[in-house]
This record gives structure tokens, sequence and C-alpha cells, in this order.
């Protein structure tokens, strides 16, 4: 049941700030500005390596959770989509874990890659949208994302409620590990404590989203750019425009424009930069200097700290409010969502079953 909305994907956009919620609330006590002792099928303090793999928007949070891993936990992190992953044949050390996000729990790859890691003796965990699902039962442990059912073929709130199970297993590997203080792990629980509040504001964009979204479905090509945590989002955000829109969209490290891209730039090339005020700002902000040189049309998403500071001509600014760098993830991951959304409905097409794509990818 859509409810009162036009489409699944909306319904679910909406439903955001209640899963996200919901979902911390389960590895994390907010009370006690904890993180729960939940059980794993490993000691973090006792693994010198993660292995993730997943395929698509999972993929994706994986990729955001590898810079929390090692930042929060110190806990070096290998990553690969399962395609790759089950394939290559890794070397596998005995003091590494496997982690395997996945929404529907029944990815191919993903599977394939957990079977490898079976068969080479190392401790499974998932996170998982699914509990009955197959990779949820062939693993050692099962991390749930409580997002419900989720029908729009565009993975959205199971996406952002992986990042949030993600952040809460960060947060307590860097507990396990020593290297965040019971000060600062009650400081990190409390700011994943606002990320629905945060998720809530950013909904409330969508005016303004939908504007940006009527110019944007009128181009051939989009690129998105980002840095740190940013960088797998702004690869969420192209893989979201592509798979719904499908307008051609790619999603690159902002680094990397001036090895190969930027050779796109003219003025009929968007550039989405998204680029909270975080340590990485300014780094961003000098490569979107070059992308306006060049007359690209800049659409910036950042914060009021950001938009303050990034005074460039002719850009459009979505403005989210200032967050804790470690919920940005999750709260910028919904304009991205909706402009990806709006965007697919001026052009029409079948949002919540775009052509080409299956909700659940069984085969490889
Ligand atoms: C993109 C999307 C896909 C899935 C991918 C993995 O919006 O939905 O990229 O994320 O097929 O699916 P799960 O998470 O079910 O393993």
């Amino acid at each position: 049941d859509k409810g009162n909305h036009r489409h699944f994907m909306e319904k679910e956009i909406h439903e955001q700030p209640e899963v996200i919620g919901h979902t911390l609330a389960h590895y994390l006590d907010f009370v006690e500005g904890r993180t729960r002792d939940i059980p794993l099928p490993f000691d973090f303090s006792q693994i010198d390596r993660l292995s993730i793999s997943a395929c698509g928007t999972a993929f994706l949070a994986g990729s955001v959770a590898r810079y929390w891993f090692e930042r929060y936990a110190r806990l070096p992190v290998d990553i690969d989509v399962g395609s790759e992953f089950r394939y290559r044949e890794m070397p596998i050390s005995p003091n590494s874990a496997a982690l395997f996000i996945s929404q529907s729990g029944e990815t191919a790859d993903t599977l394939a890659s957990l079977r490898y890691c079976r068969s080479q003796g190392v401790p499974i965990a998932a996170v998982v949208n699914v509990p009955e699902s197959t990779i949820a039962r062939e693993s050692d442990a099962i991390f749930p994302t409580l997002a419900g059912p989720e029908i729009g073929v565009a993975s959205t709130k199971a996406f952002t409620c992986q990042l949030a199970v993600l952040a809460a297993l960060a947060v307590r590997a860097g507990v396990q590990r020593g290297h965040v203080s019971p000060e600062q792990e009650r400081e990190l629980v409390r700011f994943l404590s606002e990320a629905p509040r945060f998720a809530t504001a950013a909904l409330k964009l969508d005016d303004q989203i939908e504007k940006l979204a009527r110019e944007l479905s009128q181009v051939k090509h989009a690129l998105y750019l980002g840095r740190g945590t940013s960088f797998p989002l702004a690869m969420e955000g192209a893989l979201k425009l592509k798979e719904i829109s499908y307008i051609h969209a790619e999603g690159y490290a902002a680094g990397e424009l001036k090895h190969g891209p930027i050779a796109l730039i003219d003025e009929n090339m968007p550039v989405i930069v998204i680029a909270p005020h975080d340590r990485n700002f300014d780094k961003t902000v000098s490569n979107m200097q070059e992308v306006a040189a060049r007359g690209g049309r800049i659409i910036l998403i950042t914060d009021t700290e950001g938009a303050r500071r990034a005074t460039i001509n002719a850009m459009e600014t979505i403005i989210l409010p200032d967050v804790p760098e470690i919920i940005a993830p999750i709260v910028y991951a919904l304009p991205i969502q909706m402009l990806a959304y709006f965007t697919a409905v001026f052009m029409g097409t079948d949002v919540d079953q775009p052509r080409n794509l299956a909700k659940s990818v069984t085969v490889e």
C-alpha cells in the first residue's frame, strides 16, 4: 500500500526517519549512551582485517563503512563488489572476519562470496533486511536492518538503515579495540541518535529539490563528486539517477576529476557536488572551482557553514542543517535519493520498476 504517495519509492524515502531510528535503537542504548553488547561471531579486538562484499547500493553502504571502521576502530577494511570478490581467490588471513551486506539476502554474487569465505574458515556476519533469507541462514551472526519490506526496486530506506547498522558496528568495534573511550562512545551514540531528526529536516527540502530535478530531467549526462564518505555517496547518487531516470550519470572521487572526467565538463554537464563542511571541504571546493571555470553547472549539496564558505557564481545549493560528521552520509543520502526520484518522475519512467532491473538478483 503506497498510502498517499505516488510511488513506493517516495513512500520509502519518507519512512526513513522512522526506520533509521528503529534500527539504531536496536544497536544503541540512547539512555546510557552506549553501544549494545550484541552477539558477534568474532571479537573486533581479535581481528586485524575485515573483508566486506556486497553488490550495488549495498556495496556503496559498505564503502562508506570502510571509512568508519578505519577511522573509529583503526580496523583495515577490504571491500569489493560480490562479482569480483567471489573470483579473486583472495588469500584470507586467519585473523580476519567477513561481512556481507544485502537487503534481500539472496543476491547470488554476495552469497557466493560468503561461501568462499566459509570455505576459508573465516567467521561470517551479514547485514540483511530479510532475516529468513539465504545469506542470513548461512551466516554465523546477522545484523538486521529494521527497514521493513522495501518494494521499490531502487534501494532507499534499506541503504540508510545499512548505514545506521554499520555506523553503530564501527563505534562498537572502536570500543572493543580500545580506540573509542567511554566519553567518545557517549558522544558518538548521541550524534547517531540525532540522525532521524536530521533526516526529517532533509525531507522538507522536497520543493526545492523538485525544482532542481525539473532542470536535471533535461540533461543527458551528469557527474557526481565527493571526497571521503561523500565519495561512495556520489556513486550512490549516480547509481540512483541512472537506474530510475535512465540519465547517464557517474560518481567520482572529487580528486580524480583532473585525471580524466574534467574533459567532459562544459555548460551542458551538471555536476552534483556532495560536500558537508567537514575535513575534506576545502579540497572539494577547489575541485568545484575547476568545474565552474570550465562552465560546468554545479549543484552543491552542503550545510549552512559550507554554503557560507563556498561562493561560486551560478551555483545551485541544497542546504542541509550542520550535522555531526558520523551521520552526514545517512542524512545526505536523502537529498540524492529525492533528486533522482523527482527527476525520474519528470521523465515519466516507471519509478518503482525501472526497465531491465529486478529487486532481487539471484543469478550472477
Ligand atoms: C540499487 C539497488 C541494487 C541493489 C543490489 C544488491 O538501487 O537496489 O544495486 O542494492 O542489487 O541487492 P541486495 O542488497 O538485495 O543484495
